[in-house]
Formats: structure tokens, sequence, C-alpha cells
């Protein structure tokens, strides 16, 4: 038997026991939970638009993220709030007005909102960014203003004002929401959804298993997952499969316009930075998280318990995803603990587990070129 064959024996033995567990919280689970991922009906397209709230860092793909959103007429865009996280609370605000601007809809509110995370020193990305948060293309002046209110007072006064209707589309750290649900819990019912840009349950890009908008506050990240409301996470299990590449940019090259040159100065900024670490295209994260917002069935879900670590020293910012939804019942005897059965854990999050890539490449695309 070789080295590597008697480890792989050995490891098998000791963890005998838990593959077995492992084997009844699978059996349990196909037994008491819905089979397989479900996709997720799609909104009615001919339906009324539907009412969002987007809460921004830009930031690169968040730039894209608010061009696509205002480029579509399914969304009712209510307002813009700004958060920190690739770039400062200063500089996230005044690339906010510059791109609402840029798209022509300075009747939108935009609102400063939170200056730092709730417990930690705020983490800045202009690395991948640029200086600016834009790649460092300068936009023209913004003929918007900032409005006056502080972000998570506005979200909590608009929810307020359309019960059951919004939806929530944060798409950098989580800190005004989880702002706005300290202040006001009762707001949990009143939201239609809140679909997030955030997190992963198989990979990290801040370390190896943390995601940056949740690694950057973890505490507000393990709020908003655990309000109560339908929360569905866009996370690094399908943004890192919905690649822009060489090809994408050749579409967009051919479009016209003030808008769709500035898209392409970007998108090419995040290719060309892409292709220095070696990679063949650059993640849509935050498009398509807007992108679901739309239409649910660019992704398919699946309902689980999703955690948010906080305190490991090498996992802090990770969301756990329970995907049995059972976690062992360990209970006191003599000096040991001894398992005496499983309990349920409630799910608490959609998570995206696939995505169909190229049609959300496509989608994106139409909607920034015109055709
Ligand atoms: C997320 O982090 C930011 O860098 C992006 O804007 C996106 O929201 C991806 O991990
Ligand atoms: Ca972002």
């Amino acid at each position: 038997m070789s080295a590597r064959s008697r480890t792989a024996e050995r490891s098998r033995r000791q963890f005998g026991s838990r593959v077995a567990r492992g084997a009844v919280f699978a059996a349990l689970f196909a037994l008491l939970c819905p089979p397989g991922p479900a996709a997720v009906a799609q909104n009615e397209p001919e339906g009324a638009p539907l009412p969002v709230i987007i809460d921004t860092d830009p930031g690169t793909d968040d730039a894209m993220a608010i061009l696509l959103a205002l480029a579509s007429p399914e969304l009712d865009v209510k307002a813009f709030t700004v958060v920190p996280g690739n770039v400062t609370a200063e500089q996230a605000l005044e690339n906010t007005l510059n791109l609402v601007s840029l798209a022509g809809r300075c009747d939108i509110p935009i609102a400063g909102g939170a200056q730092r995370p709730l417990a930690q020193r705020l983490i800045t990305a202009e690395f991948v960014h640029g200086e600016n948060g834009l790649g460092d293309i300068e936009l023209e002046p913004s003929s918007c203003s900032a409005d006056g209110r502080f972000a998570p007072d506005l979200i909590i006064e608009m929810i307020h004002r359309m019960p059951g209707e919004i939806t929530l589309v944060p798409i950098g750290p989580l800190t005004n929401i989880a702002l706005a649900l300290h202040k006001d819990p009762g707001i949990v019912p009143l939201v239609k959804e809140v679909v997030i840009m955030g997190g992963s349950i198989t990979e990290g890009n801040v370390t190896a298993v943390a995601e940056a908008n949740i690694y950057n506050d973890p505490e507000a990240a393990h709020a908003v997952f655990h309000a109560g409301w339908k929360v569905t996470m866009v996370g690094l299990d399908v943004t890192h499969r919905t690649n822009f590449g060489a090809e994408h940019l050749e579409r967009l090259a051919l479009a016209e316009g003030e808008v769709a040159d500035f898209a392409k100065r970007v998108m090419r900024f995040l290719v060309y930075l892409a292709a220095e670490f070696g990679a063949e295209g650059t993640p849509m994260h935050d498009p398509l998280a807007i992108g679901v917002a739309i239409d649910p069935s660019f992704v398919t879900t699946r309902h689980m318990r999703l955690d948010v670590e906080t305190r490991g020293e090498f996992t802090r910012g990770q969301t756990v995803g329970n995907r049995y939804s059972f976690v062992e019942r360990n209970e006191p005897e003599g000096d040991r603990l001894k398992m005496t059965g499983i309990d349920r854990v409630e799910p608490n999050a959609h998570v995206a587990v696939e995505v169909e890539a190229e049609r959300f490449l496509s989608f994106f695309l139409e909607r920034i070129t015109g055709f």
C-alpha cells in the first residue's frame, strides 16, 4: 500500500463515523426538504416595474450595475444609498452622483450613509477599482445633488411608504442595511426581498473563504442574514462563473453614446486587470445581483441556513451554508458530550448555486448597448 493510500485509509477509518452521520443528515434532508436546487419563478416581465433601493459602493462593477439598473424598465429605482467599501464613503457618494448624472436620472434620490463598518476599520480596494473607484476613468461633474437624509433613514422611510413592495439590492458591505434594521426592526415584514451581492459557500476573494462585501462588515452581514426577511444571496458561487471577456468587449465596442463609452472604458480596465492576474474575464459581481432582481431565473437557488463567521482567525467574514439544515445535538454525559440526535436548523437564505452566465452576459450587453 502506498503512503498516500495508507493515509487515505487512516482518514477513512478516523472519519468513518462522521461520514455515517453525514449519510444520516443526507437521508433526513432528502426526506424532509424539497429535492435539489430550485429554480425561482421569474418576475412578471409585463407587470409593474419592481421598486428597488440599491445600496452601493462604486466601485467599477457597481458602476456597471447602476447603469444596468437604470437601463432596465423592469426596475423602478426608488433610491441609491451609498456605503463605503471599494472606496471611502465620500468617494463612493461622488461616484454615485456622477454615474446617475451620466445616465440622466437626477430625479432619483442619492443618499450617503455610514462612514465606516460597524465594528472594524474600513478596508478600501483602490488596488482593484482604481484610485477613484471607477478604473481611473473621470466622469463629468454631476448635475445631481445628494439627498440630505441619512441613507438608513431614507431606507426606513421608503419601506414604510411602500409596505410589502420594496426589494433592497445591497451590492456593497451591509452596513447601511444593518443600521436601518437596528434603528427600526419593524421594516422586516414590510420588505419584499433582499437580493444581496456577497458571500459564497464555496470560496473567497479576500481570504480563502471570505467574500469582500461580507468581510468588510461581518457583523452587519450577520444582522442582515438573520433578520427574518426573504434573502437571496448572489455570491461568488455564481459571480465567479459570470465572466465578461474579450469577446464581450468586442460587442460592447460597437455601441455608441456617452454611457456606452464609459462602460467600454471601465470594462476594458477590468478585463485587462483580470488578464494581469491570469484570468480570461472579469466577474460581473454586482451586475448579476441586479440581473437576479430583474429576472430570478438567471440563477438557481437552494434554500439553506446561512451563518456569518464573525470570530474565526482564518474564517472571519465567511458565509457558512448548511446544505442539510441539520446540526448534531450533543448533551453532557459525565465528563464528555454525547451525541443524542440531530436538530433541524431553519433555512434563512436562498443561495444562488447555478447561473446561466452567457444568457446574463448577453442581457447585460443588450441593455448597455441598446441592441
Ligand atoms: C464585491 O466586492 C466589491 O469589490 C465588488 O464591488 C462587489 O460588490 C465582490 O466581492
Ligand atoms: Ca460593490
